[in-house]
């Protein structure tokens, strides 16, 4: 039986006590911190995502504005769209939902996003701090993922830290807090031979691709900690699941993340924390 790390409870609290430094805002600044969230075109999964977003940033007391653009958009307009809230002094973070449709180069949008502004920590120079280990704002998977393990007393610090996975909005990042955290990290990804052999060796396995339940029993070493980063959906059932086989995998782990419930709730709560340092950075400067 596994101690099962509840993100969902976590990012709860977590909103909760923004909430309440939130509060403070009007009277100590005059404002509370704006998010402006772009989407581009209709995909469910997004719209989810970014209707995700707007609950918490209500919950947490954050002005959120979610601009809808059509799929047609040009990479122009979308430029025009972020240099336009880059200039408004009553944004104080800018998230540009991802993906975004062929015709648009991402790197190009993401990099012309303000800097300070970046609260998904994906603009070059973020990324390049991280890096570094200057001080930056942080990924919200992976920021979430560390602070999951820490609640959960989970001991980072010399011990063998898998990831499965190489993007660059988990995988990479996570990776990289983990040695920060000294950990003892290999990355894994779909050239990795035997990977079994790798996973089986990881006190911390972390699971970033996008596969329903590629994680199966077989791979996970008894009493380790899995954290499950996948949101799919089960082809058998259709209902949501994760990258890990969680019936299978559970009776193994020392302590594990549910999905839904687990990662996807710290990411956003994440996003609110970033918005609030963006903010405070902006008053403080
Ligand atoms: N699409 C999937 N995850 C993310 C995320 O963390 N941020 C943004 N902007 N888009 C995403």
């Amino acid at each position: 039986m596994a101690a099962i790390i509840s993100g969902k409870e976590l990012s709860a609290r977590l909103k909760a006590e923004m909430a309440a430094q939130v509060a403070t805002f009007p009277t100590k600044y005059g404002r509370v911190p704006h998010l402006a969230v772009i989407l581009v075109g209709e995909d469910p999964g997004s719209v989810s995502y970014v209707t995700g977003k707007a609950k918490a940033s209500a919950e947490v007391g954050i002005r959120n504005t979610t601009l809808r653009r059509p799929e047609s958009i040009t990479e122009a307009e979308l430029l025009g769209l972020i240099a336009e809230l880059n200039a408004d002094p009553g944004v104080d973070g800018i998230l540009v939902q991802l993906p975004l449709p062929r015709h648009i180069d991402e790197e190009r949008v993401i990099a012309a996003i303000d800097r300070t502004k970046d609260v998904d920590g994906f603009h070059p120079m973020n990324v390049a701090s991280l890096w570094q280990k200057q001080a930056c704002t942080l990924p919200c998977t992976p920021k979430g993922i560390i602070k999951m393990l820490k609640t959960a007393g989970v001991e980072i610090a010399g011990r063998e830290a898998v990831v499965i996975g190489r993007s660059n909005i988990v995988g990479l990042p996570v990776a990289k807090l983990l040695l920060d955290e000294n950990a003892t990290v290999t990355m894994t990804h779909s050239r990795t031979r035997d990977l079994g052999e790798v996973t089986r060796r990881a006190d911390i396995l972390v699971v970033a691709i996008g596969r329903p339940k590629f994680v199966t029993a077989d791979m996970v070493r008894e009493g380790a900690v899995v954290i499950d980063v996948g949101v799919n959906r089960d082809p058998e059932t259709g209902r949501l699941c994760g990258d890990v086989d969680y019936a299978a995998v559970e009776p193994k782990a020392a302590v594990i993340t549910p999905v839904p419930g687990g990662v996807g709730p710290m990411t956003i709560c994440c996003l609110m924390e970033n918005t609030i340092e963006c903010f405070l950075a902006r008053i403080e400067r």
